[in-house]
């Protein structure tokens, strides 16, 4: 038998507004952790395939992803793939997830598909969980899996009113479903300093939320953009940008704080 491998920290990233970061910082959070020598596993359970597709891989080569995995039907070394990057595997999307709310909504451990398939088995330092939009079924696995939820928010006018409602969401998954689950942190994303709007947001989160948001914050920069059409995170496909420096930066931080906890060493 092999021998028991200690659980990994398992972080959702989740928002259910779309288009503020998700996805990219999954991959490339997930990356840069994994350049520096951990190892990371990302989940991707959104039916758009956004972090399968931009970390290169083909739909023909998913197989069951993690629809497969929520099914019950694969368990996750069958589900999980190599990328480019060395250290970094992914469980990828496929399009049969659209239909689960609909195919697992009246199943009894329907929020704990994803957990069930995930505490056992993950062979890795820390898993992160790309979470789709809304706060429908899927996301609501996504949170119920994890450890702890990392909040990408991008620095706009309408940011503080989508934050509470994941917040919202957290508690209640804490009340109802995830007593352990914690906040890992807000990552600002997007940010532009020429732009004052981006900058008062910015620091009204950090007055509001104070210590939960990173330090660091993602500034809008176009080769982060550019990197998912080569199938390679920017830190592969740009070393230098502005994009692949800052998510450097965050993945050293969110060590730091992981450290602090004593969750990773
Ligand atoms: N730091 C950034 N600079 C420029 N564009 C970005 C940055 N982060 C994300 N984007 C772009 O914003 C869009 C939405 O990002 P994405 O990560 O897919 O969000 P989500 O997963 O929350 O829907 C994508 O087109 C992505 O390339
Ligand atoms: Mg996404």
């Amino acid at each position: 038998m092999p021998p028991k491998l200690k659980r990994p920290r398992i972080v959702a990233i989740a928002n259910q507004k779309g288009g503020v970061g998700k996805t990219t910082t999954a991959i490339n959070l997930a990356a840069a952790l994994a350049v520096g020598g951990k190892k990371v596993l990302l989940v991707d359970i959104d039916p758009q395939g956004n972090a399968s597709t931009g970390l290169g891989i083909d739909a023909a080569n998913r197989k069951g992803g993690t629809y497969g995995l929520l099914a019950g039907e694969a368990n996750l070394a069958e589900s999980t793939l190599p990328t480019a990057v060395e250290n970094l595997t992914i469980a990828p999307s496929v399009a049969d997830l659209i239909g689960v709310d609909l195919e697992f909504g009246g199943t009894e451990r329907r929020e704990f598909m994803l957990r069930d398939a995930l505490r056992e088995q993950a062979q890795a330092d820390v898993v992160f969980i790309d979470c789709p939009p809304g706060l429908g079924l899927l996301t609501l696995n996504g949170l119920v899996a994890a450890d702890a939820v990392l909040i990408p928010l991008q620095a706009e006018f309408f940011a503080l009113e989508g934050i509470s409602q994941i917040m919202r969401t957290v508690d209640m998954v804490k009340r109802n479903l995830n007593p352990a689950l914690e906040v890992e942190g807000i990552v600002l994303t997007m940010t532009d300093r020429r732009n004052n709007l981006s900058e008062q947001v910015t620091n009204d989160v950090r007055a509001f939320f104070k210590q939960l948001v990173f330090d660091t914050v993602i500034p809008r920069n176009i080769r982060v953009t550019e990197a998912p059409s080569h199938g390679i995170p920017v830190l592969l496909y740009d070393f230098r940008s502005v994009g692949a420096q800052s998510y450097l930066a965050l993945a050293a931080e969110f060590m730091k704080r992981a450290r602090a906890k004593k969750v990773l060493t």
